[in-house]
Parts: structure tokens; sequence; C-alpha cells
């Protein structure tokens, strides 16, 4: 394996105030219409307005699903009008209809690559998430961390069903707290350690939020490899969680080596609001830089989507603790 690290492969696409005046007045009537973005009617009904979207971003976002061209797409916008109010302290206690507006733009611009999944495990089963730094897990592993680094990871990748891609949209980033990714397509992998990482030999652990929502710490995750793919590299990899058997010291030194290389070629995406960023789950990690909390509702705050290509497959092969909606 070669020292240097990967060149992230990022598309940015700068949508001017002429470009989301359209998109904006639809949303804000099926707001003051429905009120609420929970509702399968409602994203049904907005996924019939593609054509409200200007036709570079259509042509940008055509690359997503067949895994064509950049892993990583930052969407930025002119600031919308709707204010969101105070960040929550928890996810529990944001506002019904707070975001409502800002969720229709995520889920607008998310439709076109995929279809929404989510957890019955993660925040009640709720489609859209929130990430924001609750207090008391400053240190954890999750979104709800913040002093400490969130590690480099593929969502949920401990599970065969994990998302295609993760969307994530900015309400609020007042300090420019940067969102990190690294793509797999510039990794320099020899040939020993490639054979090694393509072998079931790694062991995901799911996160702990997860495994509060189940009410148990007692799981037994299958053994994985952490790459694969033939036509282009994948990776399926979360550091923290991630163990190989006792004395199979080649695997975990070929995994350290990729895990140094994956943090060198880590760059920074500060989020303004209104923007949102698409990851490629498959070939691309992310993660976040720390940030020292504030809890008095100014807070960094972003609303979470999770999309799959293949829904039918996605319900198929789901578990007892996963949902999925259908919007076809
Ligand atoms: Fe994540």
């Amino acid at each position: 394996m070669r020292g240097s690290a990967p060149v992230p492969d990022i598309q940015e696409i700068v949508l001017t105030a002429r470009e989301t005046r359209r998109p904006d007045r639809v949303i804000r009537r099926l707001v003051s219409e429905d009120g609420a973005t929970d509702d399968l009617g409602l994203l049904t009904r907005l996924a019939g307005h593609r054509d409200l979207l200007p036709v570079r971003l259509l042509d940008a976002l055509a690359g997503v699903r067949p895994r064509r061209g950049s892993p990583v797409t930052v969407v930025r916008r002119p600031r919308p009008d709707e204010d969101v109010g105070p960040t929550p302290r928890h996810w529990r206690l944001r506002g019904r209809t707070a975001t409502a507006a800002h969720d229709l733009w995520l889920a607008l611009v998310s439709l076109q690559v995929g279809e929404p999944v989510c957890w019955q495990t993660l925040q009640d089963g709720r489609l859209f998430n929130d990430v924001l730094p609750i207090k008391g897990q400053e240190h954890a592993q999750t979104g709800h961390s913040s002093a400490a680094t969130l590690d480099y990871h593929v969502e949920d990748a401990f599970d065969d069903d994990r998302c295609d891609v993760l969307a994530l949209l900015c309400l609020r980033n007042r300090d420019l707290t940067a969102t990190t990714v690294a793509t797999a397509g510039g990794l320099h992998v020899g040939t020993a350690d490639h054979e090694l990482l393509r072998r079931p030999r790694f062991a995901i652990l799911p996160d702990p939020e997860h495994l509060k929502a189940n009410g148990t710490a007692d799981v037994s995750p299958a053994w994985r490899p952490v790459l694969f793919g033939d036509a282009q590299p994948c990776l399926r990899i979360d550091p923290p969680f991630t163990r190989t058997a006792p004395g199979d010291d080649a695997s975990a030194q070929a995994f350290a080596r990729l895990c140094r290389q994956l943090e060198g070629g880590l760059v920074h995406v500060r989020l303004h609001p209104g923007d949102l960023v698409l990851i490629d789950n498959y070939r691309a990690v992310h993660g976040r830089e720390p940030f020292t909390p504030r809890y008095d509702g100014t807070d960094r705050w972003l609303r979470k989507l999770t999309l799959t290509f293949d829904l039918r497959r996605s319900s198929g092969r789901r578990r007892a603790g996963s949902r999925a909606l259908s919007l076809s």
C-alpha cells in the first residue's frame, strides 16, 4: 500500500435564488395544506414535482443511482426564509411542523436519487431524523455527540440492509462545524492488503443507538469484508465498532493501514443553513469534527434522510428492527 491519501471526489452545485423560487413556492403551499412531513401522501405528491428542480441539478444527480461520477454531492442554495425556531435539546422535543418546509426541500432533492427508508430502532422510527447535540452524549460515537470527533464511518455499516445514500440538510451551523468525508475511489491498497480486506474477517457491532432502542447489548455480528465491489471499490467500515478475530494480526494490520489512509483523505464540508449533502454510503465515509455545545437553542442542527436504490430488496431483507416506506 502506498502512503498517499485518497483524493476526494466531491461535486458541488450552487443554486441561485431564481432557481429555488419555484420549488420554495410549491413547498410552502404543500406545507400550508398539510402542515407535517412524516406523511406518505405528502411525500408522494412531492415526488411528482421533479420538474421544479433546475435541469443542471437533475443532471448532476443523475449519476448518483448508477454510481457514476462523484460519490459526494453538495447542493448549496440561498438561505431559506422559514424559521425553524431554537435547536431542541433532544430530538423528542422538536416541534412537529417546525422543520416542514426544510424537510420537503431535503425530500425533493433526495427523491431524485432514491427512496427514503428508516429504522424503528432510531428516533422512534421517524422518517426524518435529527442530528443535534444532546447533553450527556458529548463523547458518544453518534450524531448526538459534540465534544468528541465523530469518527468517519459508513452509515449503519453493521447491517447488510444499510442505506445506499445518506442525505443531510443543514438547518443551523453557527460555528460552521465541518462534516468530514473521504471517498474510496482514490484508495491505494496493495495486493496483499486488498486480499485480506476482501475476506469476511471483520465484525462490525451495531452502534449504541440501535442497541438502546432494542434494549439489548447482546449481539453476535456476522463476519464481513470491509472492501468489496468489482468495477469500483466499495467500503463497509466503522472503525470504533470493528473487531478482528484474536490472533488475526494480518487482518488487523491491513485494516489499520486502510484506516490511516481514509483518515488522511478526510476533507471538511462546511454546510450553511439550506445546504445539503448526499453521500454514497458504499463509496464514501463521513464523520464530523468536534465542537463545543451550548445547549441554548443555537447549536448545530441537521436533518437526516436515508435512501435506498431498491426498496423491494430492502423490504425483503429488512430485519425486525427496521421499516421502509414506499413512495411508488
Ligand atoms: Fe453517520
